[in-house]
């Protein structure tokens, strides 16, 4: 996986599953600290002690299907590659809380790639879980709520044509434009 955006897709996978009805991803770009940081919180049914001791280690996977579960260890490993964090905590019946920092401008460090895509799969899900999406860039601040969307459309699905199109649209305008802020914002 060389992009962050399907490392993220990955990780929401696991709230899903997790039975989260909220989940949280936030992107803070900070040339200052040198760090590029993703946080993925969701309020599903979280994991006990043993669990969340085994979750980074790719032989470890509740799934029945097969035997690995590589989608933790990945982000993990993918965060390491950039000199960068891993930290999950996790508390059950609460939720799960991933933190992930990469240096910056780590050569290795993966590039965002279509998180548009990400967040709009995310928004397909079936159970309607509500997705926040916050991206930072310096101090602008871009924000997306399933919850805010759902209250306009009215009862329009997201399985619309036109309501995901809009959703794609808004993102990238949305990272375009906190982008041009902090550009002009740093001259
Ligand atoms: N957000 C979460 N909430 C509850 N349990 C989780 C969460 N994330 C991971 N887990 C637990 O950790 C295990 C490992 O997760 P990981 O994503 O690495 O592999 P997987 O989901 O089992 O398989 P894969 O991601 O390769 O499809 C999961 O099987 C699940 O038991
Ligand atoms: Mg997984």
């Amino acid at each position: 996986m060389n992009e962050l955006s399907l490392h993220i897709l990955d990780i929401c996978q696991n709230s899903i599953k997790a039975d989260a009805s909220l989940v949280e991803i936030t992107i803070c770009e900070d040339t200052v600290t040198n760090l590029y940081t993703i946080v993925i919180k969701d309020n599903g049914t979280g994991m006990n002690k043993k669990t969340l001791s085994q979750v980074s280690d790719p032989f470890f996977t509740t799934r029945t299907t097969r035997k690995v579960g590589m989608g933790v260890s990945l982000f993990k490993m993918a965060a390491e590659l950039s000199e960068g964090t891993f930290h999950i905590g996790s508390t059950e019946g609460v939720g799960t809380k991933i933190v992930t920092k990469f240096k910056l401008n780590h050569i290795n460090r993966a590039p965002l790639g279509d998180i548009e895509d990400t967040i709009s799969i995310l928004c397909l899900n079936e159970k309607g879980i509500d997705i926040l999406y916050k991206h930072r860039i310096g101090i602008h601040e871009y924000v997306f709520d399933t919850r805010e969307v759902k209250e306009v459309l009215d009862g329009i699905p997201f399985t619309d044509y036109n309501v995901i199109l809009w959703i794609k649209n808004n993102i990238k305008d949305g990272l375009i434009s906190i982008q041009k802020e902090e550009a002009k914002w740093n001259l």
